[in-house]
């Protein structure tokens, strides 16, 4: 069979690909036009494997008509249109699991950069400062309360390492954690009350109708003066312009964000020149060891699905069912 690949694959997985398909290759993040100029609309085409850059909707399906199954090299599958692909019947499969612990270690290390000042005091050093005068005063961690928006796989993760640091947590979910509550793990707060009484709330919801720009001026000016806004899920779950401005007007201590709205950031954006804001590049989950497996699981993914196997990790396994 014919398949698409949009994505940096290493050489063993590769072959072992072309070992059974036919492989045609585009740069990660190609345009779908641009895919669909490069491949040429081609009905043979069977298999995507993609990363979050490439749109998966009707008009890249109109051009591979024939497609099965759509390998996302992502947990997340905000790039894709979920009732267009159900319609068309194409599978879509992501890469659930293999990254949490990735992910909650970056997280955790925004919640110690801002409660340490890491940034900061690096400058504060580098410039010489240090010899005129003695270094601002940090926050501790201890005693703390972190706030989880969000209580999946990874939320459950950064609410370990928080436990580690003698935190206290709280989460709010749209569905009640139990274990997580009866293991003293995290208490259950509404979500105003997160906002409002937690010295960090940490962003663990995926990209949807109904979370676009859910976080806005409302919820921010909920939170403490001495609050500080974590976000490593997706940047548009998030009204940008006012957390700007509450960062600007100080009304929040300071954010850690590994997601923007627009992404690669310009450098003009004022994010990048607020002192009380660390940015990360998306790296969430950009280690050696969690690429590999999440490319190893989403090329598997591809290759189950077309011989005919059920995937590890469906989005829409409904699609497979029928
Ligand atoms: C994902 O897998 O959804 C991450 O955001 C990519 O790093």
């Amino acid at each position: 069979m014919t398949v698409i690949v949009s994505a940096t694959l290493p050489p063993d997985l590769l072959s072992r690909v072309q070992a059974l398909h036919t492989v045609v290759q585009v740069p990660a993040g190609t345009p779908p036009q641009e895919v669909i100029t490069e491949v040429g609309r081609r009905a043979e085409v069977k298999g995507l494997l993609c990363t979050l850059k490439t749109r998966v909707d009707e008009a890249l399906l109109d051009a591979f008509p024939q497609l099965k199954v759509v390998s996302n090299y992502a947990v997340g599958f905000d790039n894709v249109s979920v009732p267009v692909v159900n319609t068309r019947k194409v599978l879509v499969c992501n890469t659930p699991g293999v990254l949490d612990a990735a992910v909650a270690d970056l997280t955790f290390g925004l919640v110690l950069c801002l409660a340490r000042n890491l940034v900061p005091m690096h400058t504060f050093v580098a410039r010489g400062t240090w010899k005129t005068k003695p270094a601002p005063l940090a926050t501790d961690l201890a005693g703390k309360r972190l706030g989880l928006l969000g209580m999946g796989r990874i939320g459950r993760m950064v609410a370990l390492r928080a436990r580690a640091f003698g935190m206290a947590v709280s989460y709010h979910n749209r569905s009640r954690d139990t274990a997580s509550e009866q293991s003293g793990l995290a208490s259950y707060l509404e979500r105003d009350a997160l906002f409002a009484q937690c010295d960090f709330v940490s962003v663990h919801v995926p990209l949807s109708d109904t979370t676009r720009a859910s976080i806005g001026a409302r919820e921010l000016g909920l939170m403490k003066p001495s609050a500080f806004f974590i976000n490593t899920s997706r940047g548009p779950v998030v009204d940008e312009p006012a957390l700007i401005a509450h960062l600007q007007q100080g009304r929040i201590a300071g954010a850690g964000l590994d997601v923007m709205v627009q992404e690669p950031l310009d450098g003009a954006s004022p994010l990048c020149h607020l002192p009380n804001v660390v940015l990360q590049p998306h790296a969430g989950s950009a280690t050696v060891e969690t690429r590999r497996a999440m490319i190893e699981l989403a090329t598997n993914n591809l290759l189950d699905a077309l011989a005919g196997k059920t995937p590890k990790a469906m989005v829409n396994p409904g699609v497979w069912a029928v």
